[in-house]
């Protein structure tokens, strides 16, 4: 389908998405972790940056077991972060810059200190016991079956007081609900309204596809590919602990009340191979708008296995389904650090050309690689719950470097986590004015993906390339043509099937002419072309 014909493209299909981890943003108020007043001051930079969306991880009150994603209040604001005047403060903010904010919502689980929780776990017959997963031992005396935790461990802790095991998919400190119960949907849902009334312009929702559970509790199938290098939990596979078809209900319903409002956005954020993510779309698109799709983060950096992909992803996708492509995020390692410097240049180009909406992980935009975090300071309890396994995400949740001056100028107090050591070379203001840094790279391809309807509307037509480059086209009242060398060894491309005549607009190498090409393009190594066709 022809898809520039659709009557009119709304903003988060136009837009590129940016996602902010606010305790390393910018701090306000010297404590070290970064806070909403630091977000509203950052604002100008955003913007200048050209980006349509902001989404904030998490900012609700919380024990912080899980920085945030352990929830124990799901309508207010941690005194860490700020106030809800503060919140509203940002979000009018935001909106008078003709941008939109997105929160993070965790619906699976909250916090073992939510006052549901708290009152669940009180009494086997509390009003809320059945808010959350209780069961008996298993026949054996020990937990009610397989499952087992992301974050370590078994999935099931077993509780003193009233003699049962509660589920948990990530920490015994992130009790799951129990979704099929009528009254938590409820309570989720006005929780949402919530923020829905105060002008928030949508949600990404936490591990959307763990939310319901087999309900005959069946025991998870091992999983064949599982290596010992890998965290406990790939052991098996989550056959009965995610994915269930009766998810799909609970997103309807997100769905629903979303579709009260004017113009609000859902997103899902599911860790599924291609056939089963597209079902996150729900039937007749009643689902996620953008159920997130990390094929970018999974694949390894190939082109051919890339290329093939996104055509799988393209053909796949439900009719009117829209894309959406993430490079990054606050549990994966950097992309700077995936793939190098000169490529992660490359994948910029792929990200900010490619047909979907984009999400961009905040410090990506200046070239942030992983941060060695010494083992004494790790403080992500996906790596001190497993030592050895290499799996601590803090690396990747590092302060922003916005100057050269104390900290990056993230925080006049004590940084909650160490900054890069680079960071007085590799920062936003050493960047802004630099015609070859990573910076000036993004905001070239940003302003040129939000001015040229090919790129944020246009059809995607795949080039035949071999070798490892990859190549395709965008299409709308222009056309141009994208080729990424994906190696660090020059390169031809040869179209087979295409004609090219055009003009170089924009290439990851700062040196290169930006001269007419005809035929035959030869190519750097690590570089990625954009080329507006004649
Ligand atoms: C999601 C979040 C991750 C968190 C987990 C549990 O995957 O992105 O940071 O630890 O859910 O809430």
């Amino acid at each position: 389908m022809d898809q520039t014909q659709q009557p009119k493209h709304l903003w988060w299909q136009k837009g590129i998405i940016y996602q902010i981890y606010p305790r390393s943003f910018m701090d306000s108020n010297a404590d070290g972790v970064g806070d909403i007043q630091g977000i509203i001051t950052k604002l100008d930079y955003l913007q200048w940056l050209g980006i349509q969306a902001i989404w904030v991880s998490p900012v609700y009150p919380s024990p912080m077991a899980d920085f945030g994603y352990d929830i124990a209040d799901y309508t207010g604001i941690h005194p860490l972060f700020g106030s809800l005047k503060d919140f509203d403060a940002l979000l009018k903010q935001v909106h008078g810059r003709g941008m939109k904010l997105i929160l993070d919502l965790v619906p699976n689980h909250s916090s073992d200190q939510h006052p549901w929780f708290l009152e669940s776990r009180s009494s086997r017959d509390n009003p809320k016991r059945d808010w959350y997963l209780w069961h008996d031992p298993g026949k054996d005396g020990g937990p009610p079956n397989n499952w087992l935790s992301v974050f370590g461990g078994s999935g099931w802790e077993w509780d003193e007081t009233t003699s049962q095991y509660y589920y948990h998919a990530f920490l015994k400190e992130q009790p799951d609900l129990n979704w099929r119960n009528p009254e938590v949907q409820q309570a989720m849902l006005d929780a949402m309204r919530f923020w829905m009334d105060r002008g928030v312009d949508g949600f990404r929702v936490d591990v959307m596809w763990h939310m319901v559970k087999d309900n005959q509790w069946r025991n998870n199938p091992p999983n064949p590919d599982y290596k010992p290098h890998m965290a406990t939990y790939e052991k098996l596979t989550p056959a009965y602990s995610t994915d269930q078809p009766e998810v799909h209900e609970i997103v309807g319903m997100m769905r629903r009340l979303m579709d009260e409002y004017e113009d609000r956005l859902i997103i899902g954020e599911i860790y599924l191979p291609i056939h089963k993510l597209v079902t996150y779309y729900g039937i007749n698109n009643q689902g996620a708008h953008l159920p997130f799709n990390f094929q970018l983060i999974a694949l390894p950096w190939n082109a051919r296995q890339i290329s093939s992909t996104i055509d799988q992803y393209e053909g796949a996708l439900p009719a009117n389904g829209w894309p959406n492509w993430v490079l990054g995020n606050h549990d994966q390692s950097r992309i700077a650090s995936r793939v190098g410097k000169s490529q992660a240049r490359v994948a910029a180009m792929l990200l900010l050309t490619l047909r979907g909406t984009p999400t961009i992980y905040y410090g990506d935009e200046i070239g942030m690689h992983d941060v060695a975090i010494p083992e004494e300071e790790v403080q992500d309890p996906q790596g001190l719950n497993m030592p050895g396994l290499n799996l601590s995400r803090d690396p990747f949740r590092t302060p922003m470097q916005w100057d050269d001056s104390l900290n990056a100028a993230f925080t006049t107090g004590k940084p909650w986590l160490r900054l890069a050591e680079d960071y007085k070379r590799n920062n936003v203001q050493a960047q802004k004015d630099d015609a070859e840094s990573m910076l000036t790279l993004y905001r070239r391809l940003i302003e040129l993906r939000n001015t040229e309807p090919a790129l944020h509307i246009g059809n995607y037509i795949p080039v035949y390339t071999e070798n490892d480059l990859l190549a395709f086209i965008r299409e709308a009242d222009k056309r141009f043509l994208v080729v990424l060398n994906l190696s660090h060894a020059p390169g031809y491309f040869t179209p087979t099937d295409v004609e090219i005549h055009g003009r170089i607009l924009l290439s990851t190498c700062a040196d290169r002419q930006l001269n007419e090409v005809q035929g035959k393009i030869t190519l750097n190594g690590d570089e990625g072309l954009l080329i507006e066709l004649f």
